[in-house]
């Protein structure tokens, strides 16, 4: 058994974008999403021990289920490890279209490979988002979430990330889906800057958004307040309610996050650099 402790970083997930473009037979909404990882993240910690434990702290602690809903703890006993005490401080937002718990549950897996030398084979069948949470860099997703291409010539972005404090359930946002028109992303260009990103993100689709607006009008706001801030492009991530904006500098987003802070204390608001 491992005796020391090991740390995972577990980045937040932002799909720049996320065209739905089919369904599988089993309800499975096929997806084509360029997905990018955050500089900020939750914290694991885990030591070998007696049993299988989970300890939530951090900011965004309240209301994180302690028990086996959590992807941590599942991820855990799907790689047969009975014998560790998971500490996880939480900075990220639960149900927020930013992968909080698949990337948990990723974290726990690759430090389980690290540390107890034993890993999942399926890790799709903990989670959709899973496969693009192992590889917890700049990715095109396709399939259900089940296929992962490594993408490169994405710049970092700065960026600033919202969300209003509504948990939406993703099942909930997919089963409000309207028609949608179902074509894939254009190709990925190699990007020069945030601007030329931001450009070609102009031309490409988030299609959760309208369905998670029509459920939480409030991401509207979100998306409104960003632009207000000079954000070059701003949209919603996955099944939401976060939403990205991308700033042309640093300063820039640090700016817009202060103000945006004034305007909306109680929402949860954070400067970060995408894909770095
Ligand atoms: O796999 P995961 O538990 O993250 O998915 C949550 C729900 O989101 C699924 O039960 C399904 O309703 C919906 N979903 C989907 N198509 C995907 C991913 C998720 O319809 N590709």
């Amino acid at each position: 058994m491992k005796t020391v402790e090991i740390s995972a970083f577990a980045p937040a997930k932002i799909n720049l974008t996320l065209h739905v473009t089919g369904r599988r037979a089993d309800g499975y909404h096929l997806l084509d999403s360029l997905v990018v990882f955050a500089d900020i993240g939750d914290e694991l910690r885990l030591r070998p021990a007696r049993g299988l434990t989970l300890q939530v702290s951090g900011p965004m602690a309240d209301g994180v289920p302690r028990d086996d809903r959590n992807l941590a703890l599942r991820a855990a006993r799907a790689a047969g490890v009975l014998d560790v005490a998971i500490s996880l401080k939480k900075h990220l937002p639960a149900a927020a279209g930013i992968g909080g718990g698949s990337s948990d549950a990723a974290a726990v897996l690759r430090a389980l490979k690290e540390g107890w030398g034993v890993s999942v084979g399926d890790v799709a069948a903990l989670g959709a988002d899973l496969p693009v949470c192992m590889a917890a860099r700049t990715t095109r997703m396709s399939g259900v979430g089940e296929i992962v291409t490594q993408v490169n010539g994405i710049p970092p972005l700065p960026a600033v990330l919202v969300n209003p404090g509504t948990a939406i359930p993703t099942p909930a946002v997919f089963a409000a889906l309207q028609e949608q028109d179902g074509t894939p992303m254009d190709a990925i260009p190699a990007f020069a800057d945030a601007e030329s990103c931001a450009c070609w993100l102009s031309a490409q689709r988030n299609d959760l958004e309208p369905p998670a607006i029509e459920i939480a009008p409030e991401i509207g706001d979100c998306l409104e307040m960003l632009l207000a801030q000079g954000a070059l492009s701003a949209r919603m991530s996955g099944s939401g309610a976060t939403c990205f904006g991308l700033f042309a500098s640093q300063s820039d987003a640090a700016c817009a996050a202060d103000a945006l802070k004034l305007q909306q204390p109680n929402w949860w608001i954070q400067q970060t650099v995408l894909g770095a």
